[in-house]
């Protein structure tokens, strides 16, 4: 008799209780292998009762193989999690169909929890009649624990590159607002000492003068010297006092203008935070103009020379709060790159270019250390830093978004004393492409790569 072509071995006869005894090598064979197999084996029949168990089966039960037989997972697991092992094996003896490398959670009475990837089977007779079922557990509690351990390190090492990008524009935003305020500072000194010594006080004088002859004012001007020279006294006074109001007016003029350039360094910041995750048609040259304007007091420092180039190219499509991070981290690191030159040699290129393949790039390109040929890779890894203050998370965070973004961060080096350039490259933003901005979470934004690609 031919059997079933989809027939898993069939049950030995002596545990059916039907047909001949299996051969005696087979019995040994299987008895041999229940006995020493480290995987939980078992054979169940139609109501999910033990038929037979590997000994690591029962042994984690804490009983013999003997013991186990006729009885069921519910005698062992939590209620719902035996009814779920019954539903299965029932949906198998129904349909014949097996259930292959299921990672199950197992939960214990006592609330423990263990893993196993199983295997379950229809099990038949030699006549291909399904009897009951027969599967594989292997414990994978190990692996799964150490799984998701990587997993939460994972997202604990992209949190903590994002806030370490997120720091970097925020030093430039404190960089920036802490010099502003450093002139506001001295603009409001200065016109507090002028107020102190104005020549205001002066006109009190005359007045007191004035009204000590009050009772003959006219003879005061005409006999007494001082009332020969008050007219023209009086013309300088007022003059003076004209120019101190010219100069007041001055400093108040710049003390308000460092008010706006503080308001705008916020305001810009926070235009560029409130749209974590909007990707969008965004200006290379105005992201580059903000950028800049966030190194300015840097790059001043520093002596820095920048020129910039750029084509007319597409909108990026990006998002902004993304390209600003990477923008300022490129700058900062050429501007820390060039501390070795001059302070009349440093030159930072910015370029906006169109490539043949519908991107665009910005480079920003500067003539400071290089980078020797090894290291080109090394620098986008996590924690890589060759400065003594370095913290290795700039390049590794920038490259990050610009992949999030659909682009790419690249590096090149003629090596050693040759400068650097980085060229981020995203996706033109096509014509009559909606408008209908793709609104993300600021956590999708910021998923992990490697969750987001196991999706
Ligand atoms: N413009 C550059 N020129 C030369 N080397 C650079 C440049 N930018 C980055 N690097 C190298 O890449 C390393 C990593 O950069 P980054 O990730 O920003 O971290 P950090 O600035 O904290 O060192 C730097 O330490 C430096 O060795
Ligand atoms: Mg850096």
């Amino acid at each position: 008799m031919s059997q079933h072509p989809d027939a898993p071995p069939a049950v030995p006869a002596a545990m059916t209780g039907s047909g001949s005894p299996i051969p005696q090598i087979e019995s040994l064979l299987l008895q041999a292998f229940l006995a020493s197999i480290p995987d939980h084996i078992y054979f169940k029949d139609l109501q999910s009762r033990f038929l037979a168990v590997s000994q690591a089966k029962a042994t984690r039960d804490n009983l013999t193989p003997a013991q186990l037989i006729g009885k069921t997972d519910f005698d062992f697991f939590a209620e719902a999690h035996a009814r779920k092992a019954y539903d299965d094996e029932q949906a198998i003896i129904r349909t014949g169909q097996p259930m292959l490398d299921k990672l199950e959670k197992e939960t214990w009475p006592d609330g423990r929890v263990t893993w196993v990837l199983t295997s379950k089977l229809p099990l038949r007779d030699d006549l291909g009649k399904v009897i009951g079922t027969f599967g594989i557990s292997k414990d994978v509690t190990k692996s799964v624990e150490t799984q998701k351990a990587l997993e939460e390190a994972n997202l604990q090492l992209m949190e903590a590159t994002r806030q370490a990008g997120m720091a970097e524009v925020a030093t430039g935003v404190l960089h920036n607002v802490g010099n502003v305020l450093t002139s506001i500072n001295v603009t409001a000194n200065l016109l507090s000492d002028r107020f102190r010594d104005s020549k205001v006080t002066s006109i009190f004088k005359v007045c007191a003068l004035l009204r000590d002859q009050s009772a003959d004012l006219p003879g005061f001007f005409a006999k007494d010297p001082r009332g020969a020279k008050l007219p023209g006294y009086l013309e300088n006074l007022a003059n003076a006092l004209d120019q101190e109001r010219t100069e007041t007016m001055s400093d108040l003029g710049t003390l308000l203008k460092s008010i706006d350039h503080v308001k705008d360094i916020i305001w810009m910041q926070q235009s560029y935070a409130s749209v974590a995750g909007v990707v969008e048609p965004l200006a290379l040259n105005e992201a580059i103009e903000d950028a800049i304007k966030l190194s300015n007091n840097a790059l001043l420092r520093h002596n820095v020379h920048v020129t910039r180039e750029f084509a007319i190219t597409p909108p990026a499509r990006a998002e902004r709060h993304k390209v600003l991070q990477i923008l300022v981290n490129l700058i900062s690191n050429a501007k820390k790159a060039m501390d070795v030159k001059e302070p009349s040699q440093r030159r930072m290129i910015l370029r906006i270019e169109n490539t043949p393949q519908n991107t665009v790039q910005i480079k920003v390109i500067d003539n400071g250390v290089g980078i020797p040929p090894d290291n080109l890779t090394k620098i986008f890894s996590h924690g890589f830093t060759t400065r003594k203050d370095g913290h290795g998370f700039g390049l590794h965070s920038s490259a990050n978004a610009a992949k999030q973004m659909g682009g790419s961060l690249s590096a090149f080096s003629q090596g050693p004393g040759k400068g650097a350039t980085f060229v981020l490259e995203l996706p033109a933003w096509k014509e009559g492409e909606s408008n209908s901005l793709a609104v993300k979470s600021a956590e999708q934004a910021f998923a992990p790569i490697s969750a987001a690609r196991s999706v």
